[in-house]
């Protein structure tokens, strides 16, 4: 496989720095369909960061998260003792502040990690985590935290909801104590409609999409791998401004494949995937939960929600019913923008793909 070099994202970073170069304020969520780029946007821009920003980054996509020590342990990075007589064990934060890199999960010693995790209380790993920010800044750098992939933290609960201790924790750092940037990253748009939503949280934080590239930079990102411009029209119509699909492209392409043939297997291949997806909703059944309820998912509803997009390629939010529009977003094929209301594909792939299943 080619390594393909980092495209655009002008605006997106722009606007992160311009809120990087404030005191901390808002919590920012950055969102988007997924595989849109976000992960690859954040960690581009934290390479490129000037040496005092300290980005503390953990991404929860691969941690298995069932209980409260599971998401005390996919925070923290333990300091392993150096080895050989002569190196001394880091013991205080000053000293666990020192050895921190440019980027890092949050490091935590053995003695530290005794009290985070006594009495099953996040406030403990809260107030740790906070004085070891307090440090940073008086090192002279400026935190960040950012965590990937929020939405796994989902029903977790420590005598409440984790997620609303973390939400206080990150008012805390950001309009309270302007103590640390904070930057929370997900593709569930359920999630971010449900943040949107929610009261504690209105006026505290700003919003960034992260979406697939428009038509401009598509053209644009496709010349660096030189289409041509049939390939790059085909490429427009069959998987839209998808990064992680034009990659594919660019990638089938540099070891001389047909694109337009790749694009109709893509195509082929979401279409069967959406298809089994509703035979066996309409064979088998399936149910979604909200809450504590569980929820019928009725094929033929889901049929009449796929329909929309016949003629529009987005469609307003209270088009579609709630279990449709919920369960098809847990399936990756529908995205809604709390912002705009809008519902609509996760990609020109699965736009092309729904319009052919639900014909
Ligand atoms: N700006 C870019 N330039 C070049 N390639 C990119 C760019 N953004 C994303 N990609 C490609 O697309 C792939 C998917 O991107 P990424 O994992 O960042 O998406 P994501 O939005 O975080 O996905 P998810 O919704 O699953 O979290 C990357 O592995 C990379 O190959
Ligand atoms: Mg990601």
């Amino acid at each position: 496989m080619m390594e393909v070099t980092f495209y655009d994202r002008e605006q997106e970073t722009k606007e992160i720095m311009n809120t990087l170069r404030m005191k901390p304020r808002l919590i920012t969520f950055i969102y988007g369909p997924i595989n849109s780029g976000k992960t690859e946007l954040i960690t581009h821009l934290i390479e490129e960061l000037p040496e005092d920003y300290v980005v503390f980054y953990i991404n929860l996509r691969t941690k298995l998260l069932a209980s409260y020590d599971d998401f005390i342990e996919s925070l923290f990075e333990m300091e392993m003792e150096t080895e050989g007589a002569f190196r001394k064990r880091k013991e205080t934060l000053a000293e666990l502040v020192s050895s921190v890199t440019k980027v890092a999960g949050i490091p935590i010693t053995k003695e530290f990690i005794d009290y985070v995790f006594k009495d099953n209380k996040p406030k403990n790993a809260f107030s740790y985590i906070l004085k070891l920010f307090e440090e940073v800044i008086h090192s002279g750098k400026q935190p960040v935290l950012v965590l990937d992939e929020l939405q796994k933290i989902g029903d977790v609960k420590v005598n409440g909801s984790l997620i609303y201790e973390l939400f206080n924790f990150f008012i805390d750092l950001t309009k309270e104590l302007h103590l640390c940037h904070v930057f929370a990253v997900t593709s569930d748009s359920i999630f971010i409609e449900r943040i949107y939503s929610e009261a504690m949280l209105s006026g505290r934080c700003e919003y960034l999409l992260v979406d697939d590239f428009d038509y401009e930079q598509t053209m644009g990102f496709l010349d660096v791998y030189g289409f041509e411009d049939q390939e790059k029209e085909l490429t427009w119509k069959g998987v839209g401004g998808k990064p992680v699909s034009l990659v594919k492209l660019i990638n089938a392409k540099v070891s001389g494949k047909n694109v337009e043939d790749v694009i109709e297997s893509m195509f082929t291949l979401r279409t069967g995937e959406i298809m089994t997806r509703l035979k066996i909703v309409k064979e088998l059944g399936d149910e979604i939960t909200i809450g504590a309820k569980h929820f019928d998912v009725h094929h033929e509803k889901l049929i009449s929600a796929l329909k929309m997009f016949a003629i529009n390629d987005a469609v307003g939010v209270d088009e579609i019913d709630e279990i449709s529009k919920r369960y098809l977003v847990k399936e990756n094929i529908l995205f809604v923008d709390p912002l705009t209301n809008m519902i609509k594909p996760q990609s020109q792939l699965d736009l092309l793909a729904i319009r052919d299943v639900a014909a």
